[in-house]
């Protein structure tokens, strides 16, 4: 069979990190290029081989929201204390930063005190090279527009696909990938467990958050909102992006 007599009509596509980025209507930027701040950003881990963990490390989550409101509650940290008060013990408000590109296709959230203890064994993943003393304790959380939800460490890295299944209901798929073969043995089958469970733990705690914007967002009284300056402009970068589009449309 061949491929040219099937009828399909080609659309460009790129791998990146694992992930398959398609372009339907053919007039995106260059992905390289688009991409560029964030490789510049995360270059110490580029081209560096992730593996991923398999069936053990990957999830899917359906949430009674649309799609943009998860990306939304991915923005940002400050609903860190109220909504994920065991993460914030350790991984507080305050031990964060904004991430905002400058051609504004992501946004997110950094932490400075990353520092894994999933079991009392006092084992821990083995950890991507030569990186440098930022990346010790530091993780980024980014929201890659549209759909797109990125996590990065020192010893793992995982990617979310934002799947909207209609105006009020939204699927994530979650796959935790590490940094070398060994990790993704059997004998490291518990910690992956551990730190998947970690993982769906607090996705599910945003859940009622996501579900309450989008309950919220229909009530008689809800205005439009308003931005704060302070911790809310990732989050406004990516209503920007999503209006520049619909005005592109
Ligand atoms: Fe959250």
């Amino acid at each position: 069979m061949k491929k040219e007599n099937l009828g399909l009509i080609p659309v460009r596509t790129t791998v990146w990190m694992d992930v398959v980025y398609v372009n339907l209507s053919g007039t995106a930027k260059e992905f390289d290029t688009a991409i560029r701040p964030l490789t510049e950003r995360w270059s110490e881990f580029m081209g560096q081989p992730i593996f991923h963990g398999g069936p053990d490390s990957s999830f899917k989550l359906e949430l009674n929201c649309n799609w943009k409101l998860a990306v939304e509650n991915y923005c940002e940290s400050y609903h860190l204390p109220w909504v994920h008060p065991a993460l914030n013990r350790y991984s507080r408000l305050q031990d964060h930063y904004e991430i905002l590109d400058t051609d504004g296709n992501f946004s997110g959230q950094g932490t400075t005190v990353y520092d894994p203890k999933l079991d009392d064994s006092g084992r821990t993943f083995s950890t991507f090279d030569g990186l440098s003393d930022h990346w010790n304790t530091g993780a980024e959380y980014i929201s890659l527009f549209p759909n797109t939800l990125l996590g990065i460490h020192k010893d793992h890295y995982y990617a979310i696909r934002i799947e909207p299944l209609g105006p009020n209901r939204t699927r994530e798929h979650v796959e935790i990938y590490y940094t070398d073969a060994d990790m993704v043995t059997d004998d490291w089958a518990d910690l992956r467990a551990i730190n998947t469970e970690m993982w769906k733990t607090v996705f599910l705690e945003d859940v009622f958050a996501v579900e309450g914007m989008q309950k919220g967002r229909s009530a008689p009284g809800f205005d439009g909102g308003a931005f704060s300056p302070i911790m809310d402009r990732p989050t406004q970068m990516f209503h920007e992006w999503v209006g520049g589009q619909y005005r592109a449309a």
